[in-house]
């Protein structure tokens, strides 16, 4: 899908635990005609034309370094996957800095670490429902002090493959790739990986990085998303624009 660039909303670019505390900002329920709701539809849509080959049913987003509006993008493309008809289910796997609980109000408590750990475990109770139609979150867990073992195992595929059965789609939520593996193990197991990338924060050497990172352990990358790109329309607080470049 190349390269869309997005502008979500205006702010501090300085890294900040906000989403942690607080969840991400979904500006595709509270300001569903914006134009950035409207670029997400587009990038929903590039996606699905992205693969003629191979359908797109789980897909990830990453990025280089914290902070680049990872969950904040996959968020709302998964609210708008579910706006679309489709079952969506968003799995947080940033077990280090997880969101999606907050930005749902949901419970912590049961989530994907549960599912890698206990063995007899029901998946669909590490599954909640959101206050948005056809949305379902499984939230990271309780964060364990190996993620990156846990998600390299076998049982995290057979936990991809029963989830991918019962939903339309698959959308994850994962870690940046430089420091940690996480992201390059969910890689392996996913249709598509989506770079997110902030203007203003991510350094073009980290870029590169976590592209080479991606290439190491031959993930499909559908594309980037250029974050809060700067220069865009100043009139209002969402102002933003996209470019498309192949
Ligand atoms: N385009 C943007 N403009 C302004 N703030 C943003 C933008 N994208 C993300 N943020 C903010 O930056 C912080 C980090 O975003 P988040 O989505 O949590 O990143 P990540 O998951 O990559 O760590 C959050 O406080 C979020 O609200
Ligand atoms: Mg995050």
């Amino acid at each position: 899908m190349g390269v869309i660039k997005m502008s979500l909303f205006k702010k501090d670019k300085k890294l900040s635990t906000d989403s942690i505390d607080n969840g991400v900002g979904l500006i595709t329920v509270t300001q569903p005609t914006s134009t950035i709701a409207e670029q997400f539809r587009t990038v929903r849509t590039n996606i699905q034309f992205s693969s003629i080959d191979k359908e797109m049913k789980v897909i990830m987003a990453t990025s280089s370094g914290p902070s680049a509006g990872k969950s904040t993008v996959i968020t709302n493309l998964a609210v708008t996957y579910a706006n679309q008809g489709l079952k969506v289910l968003l799995i947080d796997a940033d077990m280090r800095r997880p969101t999606a609980h907050q930005t749902f109000g949901l419970s912590n408590e049961t989530g994907l670490t549960n599912c890698l750990t206990e063995k007899d475990i029901d998946i669909a109770k590490a599954v909640e429902e959101t206050p948005i139609e056809n949305l379902y979150v499984m939230p990271a867990g309780p964060t364990p002090p190996n993620p990156s073992e846990l998600l390299n195992t076998k049982r995290m595929d057979a936990i991809l493959m029963a989830v991918a059965e019962q939903m339309d789609m698959v959308i994850i939520d994962t870690p940046p790739l430089i420091s940690v593996t996480d992201a390059q193990i969910v890689a392996t197991k996913v249709d598509g990986t989506i770079l997110v990338v902030r203007e203003g924060v991510a350094k073009k050497g980290a870029v590169l990085k976590a592209k080479e990172l991606l290439d190491t352990v031959h993930a499909r990358i559908i594309g980037t998303i250029l974050n809060d790109v700067s220069g865009s329309d100043e009139s209002g607080y969402y102002g933003g624009y996209y470019g498309y470049y192949k």
